[in-house]
């Protein structure tokens, strides 16, 4: 649906000489690199995904920083509307970005083709130089402008819903611990909310802010029933019954793909899921909307190489099924998949041979004759001070700290990013706040240290390590 104000501009673009009007489907194939476009950067060609808006402007086209360097919002509402000092205060813009006109179909492709903007200023050089005819601009300009005006699934005025899913495996005691630990937060938290409404009251500086932060929060259990196959209907009718914002942990020790792909094609921020293992995705998933706590087998398998490598170890097995084509592609030169038959002809040469035995809990076990390790993703009890402080003032600290823990942290994950849901509440961009925040947040789980990059998507980047059959785990970060 166009906003009133996307509208407008569509017409304004559209009145200029020569009258093109945008196709904003292609304009977004255009900014994601689906359609190739050909840049150059500094003199040089710049080849393929690089040159793609996204990689720089971001998925929700309001920008940030890229080492030193301060990458512009270019969301219709900040590029068609003059730039001041006040523009997007609360996005990064650098000094010299402050001060210009609105673009108009004309300077914009002035701009993107030859780096000058409509202040008559030159672009940086890394800000690519690009082959593009209007056509093309009036697409990426429709693109642009339909990001403004959408308010996302689940927010109202006054209140943000938001889901939890449980599959049909899990244990009740297990998700009543993690409903536990989601009620109790968003309990205080929607009480802290009341507080504030009422203070904005009588102050009118705050009343501003309501746009921010004066919403309580609902939460929805959702419980799958039956067979993996029926959950992607099971969970569309759940989402049309009552639309939510994203999700916040959720439960599985099945297939999480079905969940992944709702919250991918609807946009949905999906938080810190308690998994047995990662779905099961192909090369057509995408994977920005879903944040998970560990990779599982792939962050285990490069734990495994840094143990074995030290080992002079040159191949290794593993027993059981092999994991997807991506995981595969995780391995270095000196690693190999063998399959029984090769590995015996390499052993027969000389060569040691290790196996990798993935075991039910989701951990692998690495042995080299008779040496060998556990790697997990999470010990079998966590202890964390600073969960444990907090379960015991909500009196659930009788409960399974691995379980609270993570719950805590999802929650505590979602509070953060939707305290800079000011932008119209883009899910985007909450989630490229996720990316930087992350790491300053207070860590809840048992994870040595969570953190996100741009584009990553599993915080936790080591794996536990046991030797030998004991019960003493440490944190391995290769
Ligand atoms: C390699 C990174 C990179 C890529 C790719 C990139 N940009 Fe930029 N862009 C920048 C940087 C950095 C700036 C700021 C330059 C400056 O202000 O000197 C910028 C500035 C802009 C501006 C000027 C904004 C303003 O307020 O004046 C527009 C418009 C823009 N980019 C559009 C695009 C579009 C459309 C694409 C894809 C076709 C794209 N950019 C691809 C890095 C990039």
């Amino acid at each position: 649906v166009l906003s009133l104000k996307a509208l407008l501009l569509t017409l304004l673009l559209v009145s200029g000489e020569r009258a093109i009007a945008g196709n904003a489907e292609r304009g977004k194939a255009l900014y994601f690199g689906k359609t190739t476009l050909s840049a150059q950067v500094s003199g040089a060609d710049l080849p393929g995904q690089r040159n793609a808006c996204v990689s720089c402007h971001r998925h929700s086209a309001l920008g940030g920083f890229e080492a030193d360097l301060v990458v512009p919002a270019i969301a219709g509402r900040f590029l068609f509307q003059p730039a001041s000092p006040l523009t997007g205060h609360s996005l990064p813009w650098a000094i010299e970005q402050q001060e210009r006109p609105a673009y108009t179909l004309d300077s914009l492709h002035e701009a993107l083709t030859t780096g000058v903007s409509p202040a008559g200023r030159r672009l940086r050089s890394v800000m690519p130089r690009y082959q593009l005819t209007r056509e093309d601009v009036a697409d990426l300009s429709a693109y642009l402008s339909q990001l403004d005006g959408r308010v996302p699934p689940g927010v109202r005025d006054d209140k943000i819903y938001l889901a939890t899913v449980i599959t049909p495996d899990v244990q009740e005691t297990d998700s009543q611990a993690m409903l536990a630990t989601l009620n109790a937060f968003i309990r205080a938290k929607n009480a802290a909310t009341r507080q504030e409404l009422a203070r904005s009251r009588v102050s009118a500086r705050s009343q501003q802010q309501m746009y921010r932060n004066y919403r309580s929060w609902e939460l929805l259990p959702w419980r799958l029933t039956g067979a993996a196959h029926t959950w992607p209907q099971q969970l569309e009718t759940l989402f049309t019954q009552q639309p939510v914002f994203g999700m916040v942990s959720g439960m599985s020790g099945a297939d999480w793909s079905a969940i992944h792909r709702l919250c991918e094609s609807r946009e949905l921020p999906c938080l810190f899921a308690q998994l047995r293992q990662v779905p099961q995705l192909t090369e057509q998933d995408t994977a920005f909307f879903n944040v998970y706590f560990h990779s599982g087998l792939a962050t285990h398998l490069s734990v495994a190489e840094h143990w074995l490598k030290s080992k002079d170890v040159m191949h290794y097995q593993l027993q059981g099924p092999l994991p997807a084509p991506t995981q595969l592609a995780l391995l270095n030169q000196n690693s190999a998949w063998l399959s029984d038959e090769l590995a015996s002809s390499v052993k027969s040469k000389g060569a040691v041979v290790a196996l990798v035995k993935p075991q039910p809990d989701s951990s692998v076990e690495v042995s080299i004759g008779q040496e060998s390790i556990r790697i997990a993703d999470a010990p079998p009890a966590v202890v964390n001070a600073r969960s444990n402080a907090w379960l015991l003032k909500n009196g659930l600290a009788h409960l399974p700290t691995r379980i609270t823990g993570m719950a805590l942290q999802a929650v505590t994950a979602m509070a953060e990013i939707l305290s800079h849901a000011d932008l119209s509440f883009s899910a985007a961009y909450c989630l490229e706040r996720l990316e930087h925040g992350l790491e300053s947040m207070p860590n809840y789980t048992g994870y040595e240290r969570l953190s996100l990059a741009p584009g990553q998507r599993f915080a936790a980047k080591g794996s536990f390590v046991a030797l030998g059959g004991s019960q003493q785990w440490t944190w391995w970060q290769p």
